[in-house]
């Protein structure tokens, strides 16, 4: 799969994830929308009461969740904390959203899935996480794209994208061996939100390739 076959937007693409070249930011918001989807698939599980896709649906959502707090709380957040206070005080409120989350994450795995107690607390978490995106996006992101250069961002996805590889999670590089059509639909099957608008390039940032 070479660049020379004239496909130029898969050789961008391409070129992008294997050059490392991804905003760090955008790289955040993509794994934000692949974990709502994931979270309207367990609402559509719990409504159709199918326990075992529920369960399969709760481990991705954790694995997914721990990849990226990670990356918040190793890349992002410790770089965020040094561009003012104001933005110091919001990553210090994140970092304690996150071990809610995580608390969460460790009491529901002790439970079998399916159990009462076991779905409100991933319904919980899930409402949780919601909320925290969403006040990452609005609150958070722009003031941190405004106080920060292309370089400085792309660096962050650059190691974001290493941190992903090492901890075994699908990378954009994984994503861009797929072509766009294959792409579109595992956005529909992974009901991406926002699917319909996104370009390659988002999708190869956003859909898990697996
Ligand atoms: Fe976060
Ligand atoms: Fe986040």
């Amino acid at each position: 799969m070479g660049c020379d076959g004239g496909d130029l937007l898969r050789c961008r693409a391409i070129a992008m994830s294997a050059g490392g070249t991804m905003d760090g930011l955008d790289l955040l918001i993509a794994d934000h929308n692949r974990v709502r989807g994931l979270f309207a698939r367990f609402r559509q599980a719990h409504e159709d009461e199918d326990t075992p896709a529920m369960g399969e649906l709760a481990g991705k959502i954790f694995g997914e969740l721990e990849v990226h707090t990670a990356i918040e709380e190793e890349i992002f957040y410790p770089a965020v904390h040094d561009l003012s206070d104001e933005l110091a005080e919001m990553v210090d409120e994140g970092v304690q959203e996150h071990h809610l989350v995580d608390v969460l994450i460790a009491e529901a795995r002790a439970l079998a899935p399916g159990d009462a107690e076991w779905v409100a607390k991933v319904t919980v978490l899930i409402e949780n996480v919601e909320h925290h995106a969403q006040e990452e996006e609005t609150e958070l992101f722009p003031p941190v794209r405004s106080a920060t250069d292309t370089a400085t961002r792309e660096d962050w996805g650059t190691r974001s994208e290493a941190m992903k590889a090492q901890r075994g999670a699908p990378t954009s590089a994984d994503a861009a061996e797929l072509t766009t059509e294959e792409l579109r639909q595992r956005a529909r099957d992974q009901q991406i939100p926002g699917r319909s608008t996104m370009t390659r390039e988002d999708l190869i940032a956003t859909v898990d390739p697996r």
